[in-house]
């Protein structure tokens, strides 16, 4: 004789609820699968355990001895990010890693208030995001608003756009971006035709040339809609290619962006799994960009 399904005191079994078919069964271990795979696809391995961490911190506040090794994990996992991300600098000589919180980019100014923090460009999804523009690079030039120390203008420059221009508020990032232009001209031997300019974003004149700008989620708010109007107002003085991409996650930014009436498209890129947060890329091309 068969032994009976074993059930609780509510009448589940161990692989679901007594009666369930078969298929109904299954679907608690799909769930948690799902449960755990759509966080990790979200945030990637080294960004779900940050927050798994910062949970059970939270969480364990109270229980002595729990918080002491809970600290020395978030500090392994971030040292990790950050060995991983340093490879850059590590092949370049330069110092474009780590993370500066706005509090410490040492600027008194309104549009502080709408300001993201710095944090460095990933390489390999830049490397894509620019694979996946259909443009001649030579004819265009290349903005990166809120270029902090410079690692997308370095990577953009690499790409033989005319002309790259980085526009960052922090005088300190600013330095730093300049410094690490000069150390890659140093060992290349070549100008690299990038520009640094130490401004707030919002009083940027637009060049009237063909343009890619680049956003790494700089700012958002009034200050991501001063910038965006003043696109706008350039293209309607003189139509041309215009292309912006946008790296973030912010959706009143992206809102603001689909404002701009440029037809969007989202990339379906790798993500990268170095890093501790994972965004959406998206494109807004002007109608006369062929094929974006
Ligand atoms: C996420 S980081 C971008 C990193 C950079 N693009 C790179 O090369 O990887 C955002 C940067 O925007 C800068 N920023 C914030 N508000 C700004 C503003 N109003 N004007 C110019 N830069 C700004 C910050 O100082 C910070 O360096």
């Amino acid at each position: 004789m068969n032994a009976p399904l074993q059930t609780g005191p509510t009448g589940e079994s161990p692989h679901g609820r007594k009666g369930d078919a078969p298929s109904e069964r299954v679907r608690p271990a799909r769930r948690m699968v799902f449960d755990f795979w759509r966080p990790l696809r979200r945030h990637g391995p080294l960004g779900l355990a940050i927050r798994a961490c910062g949970l059970l911190q939270k969480r364990l506040n109270t229980a002595p001895g729990c918080r002491r090794p809970l600290l020395w994990l978030e500090g392994v996992i971030r040292g990790v990010h950050r060995r991983l991300d340093g490879a850059f600098d590590r092949q370049h000589g330069t110092d474009t890693s780590g993370v500066v919180p706005v509090e410490n980019l040492g600027v008194a100014s309104e549009s502080l208030k709408e300001a993201v923090w710095y944090e460095p460009m990933s390489v390999k999804v830049f490397r894509q995001i620019m694979d996946h523009l259909p443009i001649a690079f030579g004819e265009f030039e290349f903005i990166d608003f809120g270029s902090g120390k410079g690692r997308v203008l370095l990577l953009a420059s690499a790409r033989g756009f005319k002309r790259v221009t980085g526009v960052e508020i922090s005088p300190q990032l600013h330095r730093i971006a300049t410094q690490n232009v000069a150390i890659v001209e140093r060992r290349t031997g070549r100008p690299s035709g990038i520009e640094t300019v130490c401004l707030d974003a919002t009083a940027f004149a637009i060049p009237a040339a063909p343009l890619v700008i680049f956003f790494y989620s700089p700012f958002k708010g009034n200050v991501m809609g001063k910038v965006l109007s003043n696109i706008s107002s350039s293209f309607a003085r003189n139509p041309r290619d215009i292309v912006l991409v946008f790296y973030g996650r912010n959706p009143e930014s992206i809102a603001l962006l689909k404002a701009t009436g440029f037809p969007c498209r989202e990339l379906k890129l790798r993500n990268d799994w170095s890093r501790l947060h994972q965004y959406r890329s998206l494109l807004f091309a002007s109608p006369e960009v062929q094929g974006c």
